[in-house]
C-alpha cells in the first residue's frame, strides 16, 4: 500500500513520446487548469431503477467533455439492462458507498491516463478491488484501424494496471476519442494541431454501446 500509494505521488507526465496515425510526437505537457481555461459542462447522470439489484458508478476523467459523453452512452447501456447507474465525473466523486460495481473511464493525454483517473485509482484501490470493475480509454490513436494503434492502445492501461494492480478489471474498453479545440485549453492547440490539424469526432458510438451491453450482461451474469 505504502509503496502504491508513493508511486501515485510520483505520477506526474514526464517527457513521453505518443502516435498518431503513424506520427510519433514529442509531448511534455501535462493537463492542468488555469483560469481562462474553456469552461466545460460535464456529464451528470442518472438512470435505472433506484430498486435494481445493482448500483454502478460510472465514473471518467476528462479534460474537454468528450469522455464523460461516452461515459453517459456507457451508462444509458446499463440502464436498458435494468441497472441502477450514476455517471460522474470524477472530481465530483467523494463517495463509493452503495455501489456494487464500478466503470473508470480516462482519456490519453500525453500518453498516459489523466491524473485524476491515476489518483482515484490509487487512492480507492482496496474498496475498487472488493467489486467488479471495469476499464475504458478513449484516445486520438484509435482513429486509425490499425493492429499497431490497437497495440498502442494497449500500452496505455498497463500504467494502471500496474500502479493499482489488485484491481483486475472484469472488462476493458478502448475507443476512439474526439478532439474539439473550442473545449481545449489553448495552450494545448499547437502540439495537438501537429498531431491532428483539425477537429475531429472518431467517436464510433456503435462499439461503444456494444461494449456497454456487453458489460451489461458480464455484471447481470446474463
Ligand atoms: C492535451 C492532450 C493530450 C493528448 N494526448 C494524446 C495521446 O498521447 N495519445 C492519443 O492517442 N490521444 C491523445 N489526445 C487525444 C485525446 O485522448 C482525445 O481527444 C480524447 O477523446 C479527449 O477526451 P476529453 O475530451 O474527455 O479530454 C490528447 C488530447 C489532449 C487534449
Amino acid at each position: 500500500m505504502k509503496e502504491n500509494m508513493r508511486r501515485c505521488g510520483q505520477d506526474r507526465v514526464t517527457r513521453r513520446s505518443f502516435l498518431v496515425a503513424g506520427a510519433a510526437v514529442g509531448a511534455g505537457w501535462a493537463p492542468a487548469l488555469a483560469a481562462d481555461d474553456p469552461v466545460i459542462e460535464f456529464a451528470r447522470e442518472s438512470c435505472g431503477d433506484e430498486a435494481a439489484r445493482l448500483r454502478v458508478l460510472v465514473a471518467y476523467a476528462s479534460l474537454c467533455g468528450a469522455t464523460g459523453e461516452i461515459a453517459a452512452a456507457i451508462g444509458k447501456k446499463l440502464c436498458e439492462a435494468h441497472l441502477r447507474v450514476d455517471v460522474r465525473h470524477l472530481p465530483e466523486v467523494t463517495d463509493l458507498d452503495g455501489y456494487e460495481a464500478f466503470v473508470i473511464g480516462s482519456p490519453i493525454h500525453a500518453g498516459t491516463w489523466m491524473a485524476e483517473a491515476m489518483r482515484f485509482l490509487c487512492k480507492r484501490q482496496d474498496a475498487l478491488a472488493k467489486a467488479p470493475v471495469a476499464y475504458f480509454i478513449d484516445c486520438m490513436a484509435l482513429s486509425s484501424d490499425k493492429e499497431e494503434s490497437r497495440q498502442l492502445a494497449r500500452g496505455y492501461v498497463e500504467r494502471p494496471l500496474k500502479l493499482a494492480p489488485k484491481i483486475k478489471p472484469v472488462a476493458l474498453g478502448m475507443f476512439a476519442g474526439k478532439v474539439d479545440y473550442a473545449k481545449m485549453p489553448e495552450r494545448y492547440h499547437a502540439i495537438m494541431r501537429r498531431i491532428v490539424p483539425q477537429d475531429a469526432d472518431a467517436r464510433n458510438w456503435e462499439a461503444i454501446g456494444k461494449w456497454g451491453e456487453e458489460l451489461a450482461g458480464q455484471l447481470t451474469g446474463r
